[in-house]
Parts: structure tokens; C-alpha cells; sequence
């Protein structure tokens, strides 16, 4: 049994769905989740900086005696690749996680992947898979737009642009007759519908976020750390940018009001430590 908190962190508010997977599948659980609001997008950086980026959304993390450490961030995720702890505390990403789930789902073993344009250039979802299931054949294409889109509320399958956008990202894998799509970012789920009218109801979509929850709730089971609280756990949230923003583009991720205290952390706070 173990009483601390599972720490989450994202490069913004797209974790959200982890946190919201996670209050349905350990609803005892404490969550301490961390935003870079400020900093995002991730994706679209060089590697050199998603990893220092990266360790001090960890550290931070870490400072509130969390029992494990979920990046729910696919760019984050696919740069730090299989390693299963950060400084001696367990730590999952949303590759593997997804990359079990869609070798487990694929009928005909070709696995498409979408992820930020940072995610699909480092082949960490192929590596995952592949480790798995040596013989799949995986196509990978990046959606840097879904980011801002979904930002922007801009999610709907009747919209033009949705429509237009998810037609041009998914088209190549379409071709390529993947009966598994991964949706490898944060951000993606959102267009889960839009995504599944145009590749077909027949193709099974991947939430990278959910299946980390999933993962986490299996590992913590397995290392027998699960809370030992009979009450419902909390949810404290940090950002490093304004906190009533936070608050209140959470909704579209969190599928309405956030529960739990929201809080704007400094630069300084955050690097320094
Ligand atoms: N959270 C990022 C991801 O899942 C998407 C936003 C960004 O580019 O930082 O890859």
C-alpha cells in the first residue's frame, strides 16, 4: 500500500484525459498534475530541448512526494523512450502503453501512427511495436495542426476544416489499409470521431492517454502501491502559465468543470527548483 500521489505531466492541458482515465479507473487515487502551459507546443522543438523541457517538468513533479511519475505527453513519451524510471521512481510514458494496446487490437498487423511532428521523427511508437509484434508494418504521419485546432475548440467532424484536415493527415495511412490507427498525442482524442468517420468504423483508434492510465493502474496494482484511502483522492493542478486559463480550456479536455485546485507556478520555480 502506498498513500502518495501519482504525479501526471503534460506540455499542457491535453493530459487532462490521463488525469480523467485515471479518476475513473482509481477514483482513491491523489493526482498531482503539471501543465508547461507556458512553453507549449513541445512538438514542434528539437530534441535537446524536449528533454531538458522534460526534466524539469519532472523534478517539479517529484517535489510533491508522488509515487510514480505518468508523462501523459506522446512527444514527451516518444523522446525518453522505454525507460520504466526516473532517478529510482517508477515512470511510465504513453508509448508503450499504446504500443500493447494497438499489437493487441491489429488484426492484420499494419498499425498506423499520428503524433506531433517530434513524436513520428524519433520512431519510438515503430521501436515499441516492433519489440512486440517483430513482423507489423507500421506507418507513421504527423498532425501538427490538430494541436492548435483542438486548442481552438475546433474539433467537430461536421467542421470543414476537420474534415479537410483529417482527410490530408490521414490519407496516406488510409491507403496503407491500417486496421489500427495510434492516436499519438495528447490532443488527438478529440477528433476520435472525425478520425473514425473517415478511416472507417472497421479501424480501431488508440488513446495514448487512456491506455498510460491503464498501464499505470496494472503496474501499480503489480507493485502493490495502490492507495490504501477509502475516500475519494483529489486532483491538484499546476501550470506554468495562468491558472484561470488553465481552468478554463481544461473543460474541453476534461469533459467539463476540473475538480481540484488549480495553481500558477513561476519560470523560476520550475527551472530552478
Ligand atoms: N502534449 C503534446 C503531445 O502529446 C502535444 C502538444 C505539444 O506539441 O506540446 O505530443
Amino acid at each position: 500500500m502506498d498513500n502518495r500521489a501519482v504525479g501526471i505531466f503534460d506540455s499542457g492541458i491535453g493530459g487532462l484525459t490521463c488525469v480523467r482515465e485515471i479518476n475513473r479507473l482509481l477514483p482513491h487515487e491523489n493526482v498531482v498534475y503539471f501543465g508547461d502551459t507556458a512553453r507549449i507546443p513541445y512538438g514542434t522543438r528539437s530534441r535537446s530541448t524536449i528533454e531538458s523541457y522534460a526534466r524539469q517538468d519532472m523534478n517539479f513533479i517529484r517535489r510533491h512526494d508522488v509515487k510514480l511519475i505518468i508523462s501523459a505527453c506522446g512527444t514527451v513519451s516518444s523522446i525518453m523512450g522505454a525507460r520504466k524510471d526516473y532517478d529510482g521512481l517508477p515512470y511510465t510514458g504513453v508509448v508503450i502503453p499504446a504500443a500493447q494496446a494497438a499489437c493487441a487490437a491489429t488484426r492484420n498487423g499494419r498499425i498506423g501512427v499520428i503524433g506531433t511532428p517530434a513524436t513520428i521523427r524519433s520512431g519510438a511508437y515503430g521501436k515499441a511495436i516492433r519489440a512486440i509484434r517483430q513482423d507489423a508494418a507500421i506507418m507513421g504521419n504527423s498532425c501538427p495542426l490538430f494541436v492548435p485546432m483542438a486548442e481552438n475548440g475546433i474539433t467537430s467532424p461536421d467542421d470543414v476544416v476537420v474534415k479537410e484536415m483529417t482527410a490530408r493527415y490521414l490519407k496516406p495511412l488510409k491507403k496503407e489499409n491500417v486496421d489500427t490507427l495510434i492516436l499519438g498525442c495528447t490532443h488527438y482524442p478529440l477528433f476520435a470521431d472525425a478520425i473514425s468517420e473517415y478511416m472507417g468504423a472497421d479501424v480501431t483508434l488508440i488513446s495514448s492517454g487512456a491506455e498510460a492510465a491503464k498501464y499505470a493502474q496494472s503496474l501499480l496494482t503489480r507493485m502493490d502501491m495502490l492507495t490504501g484511502n477509502e475516500e475519494n483522492g483529489a486532483n491538484t493542478f499546476y501550470s506554468s502559465d495562468s491558472a484561470d486559463m488553465f481552468e478554463e480550456n481544461a473543460r474541453l479536455f476534461f469533459g467539463g468543470e476540473i475538480n481540484g485546485s488549480v495553481s500558477e507556478i513561476s519560470m523560476d520555480e520550475l527551472i530552478e527548483g
